[in-house]
């Protein structure tokens, strides 16, 4: 079998390289897949790809017509493929959770970086400037935390405040019953010292904060998004930094990120002007889609991509393979039962 794997970095490299044996050969390739790339495919029967790789209509169309069976996606969202567009095609797998720790503990240690300022106290001793002016923070202890989407990542970081003594809210389009303080999405936005996001890019999550979103919240509130970029719209997000209402963000992801983060621009002119702006403002932690990245996660991505891609071609489908209709991969087990095929 012949793996196209695209957006190659080393750590990728190192995690799927114990896989390879002579069933299964991958052809590691460094570039991102996209119209421009996807003619590498050939002679592939799969394609793996990460978060930034852009599986629209046009590369779709292409892969089927170079022979592609699977689209193994070593990421749990898949908000850059048409799954629509893939149906009768080619079929598509993910890796739903990889580590959902690894994300959770990252937010806490985003958090915990801005509003400690250990990013400032760093610097500054590396200087051997020992002064605390302006590393002045607050406590976790007693705020309250709105949590956006309480699934795998969301309830791990809820049992994380809670050990820091925090105040629970959670918003969810589809709550379980389950013990979690849900709450309508305005009632979070007014009561909660720090939002973070944990659910889905879908149309409806979309810029769920914007301008009107952020009006809406308390003055001084921090915001954390280690979920998709495009669920926060950067320029109100940069708007209520300058206006002081916002008073912290901490960003794992960018609505624009695809073709900036992962990759080394130091030397470089960004063009992106939001994304500059909000890098130099004192009360902004950006981190390039790291929340993923630990041993665990890594191991269990490798571990779980192959597994996708064994039991597909052994039974033609697979646990984790992703059904457009319903575009809820937990709930669509009727779908897969009846094949989307
Ligand atoms: P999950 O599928 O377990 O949970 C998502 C939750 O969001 C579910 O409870 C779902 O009901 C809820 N949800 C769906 N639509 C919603 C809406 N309109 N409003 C509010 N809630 C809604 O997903 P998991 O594993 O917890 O991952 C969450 C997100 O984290 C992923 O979608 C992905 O975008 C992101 N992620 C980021 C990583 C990183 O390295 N920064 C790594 C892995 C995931």
């Amino acid at each position: 079998m012949n793996i196209a794997f695209f957006d190659a970095k080393p750590y990728d490299v190192s995690s799927f390289e114990p896989y390879l044996n002579d069933d299964i050969k991958i052809h590691f390739f460094e570039t991102k897949l996209d119209i421009e790339t996807v003619s590498l495919t050939a002679g592939c029967e799969v394609v793996c790809v990460f978060v930034n790789d852009t599986v629209d209509k046009a590369v779709i169309d292409k892969l089927y017509a170079n022979g592609v069976k699977l689209i193994a996606l070593r990421c749990a969202g898949y908000n850059n493929v048409d799954l629509g567009h893939c149906f009768g095609k080619i079929h598509v797998v993910h890796v739903p959770a990889y580590s959902p720790y690894a994300v959770a503990e990252h937010t806490m240690a985003m958090l915990l970086t801005s509003i400690r300022r250990i990013h400032k106290a760093y610097n500054r001793t590396r200087e051997f400037n020992f002064s605390l002016n302006g590393l002045t923070g607050f406590d976790l202890h007693g705020k309250t935390v709105g949590v956006i989407g309480t699934g795998r990542i969301g309830r791990v970081f809820i049992d994380i405040c809670k050990g820091f003594g925090m105040k629970v809210l959670a918003y969810d389009k589809f709550p379980k019953d389950d013990g979690i303080n849900y709450v309508e999405f305005d009632e979070l936005l007014a009561k909660s010292d720090i939002i973070s996001l944990h659910c889905p890019l879908t149309p409806d999550t979309e810029y769920m904060i914007d301008e009107n979103a952020i009006a809406k919240m308390k003055k001084g509130v921090v915001i954390i998004n280690t979920s998709r970029g495009a669920l926060i719209k950067a320029e109100a997000l940069l708007e209520g930094i300058k206006s002081r209402k916002i008073g912290a963000a901490c960003l794992d992801v960018y609505e624009e990120e695809s073709d900036i983060f992962f990759e080394d621009y130091s030397g470089h002119i960004v063009d992106d002007d939001t994304l500059a702006r909000l890098i130099t403002m004192p009360n902004v932690l950006v981190t390039s889609h790291q929340a993923f990245l630990t041993n665990e996660a890594l191991g269990n991505i490798a571990q779980t991509t192959i597994q996708n891609i064994e039991e597909f071609f052994e039974k033609g489908t697979s646990a984790n393979e992703l059904c457009y209709r319903c575009g809820r991969v937990d709930t669509c087990k009727n779908h897969r039962i009846n094949k989307c095929f």
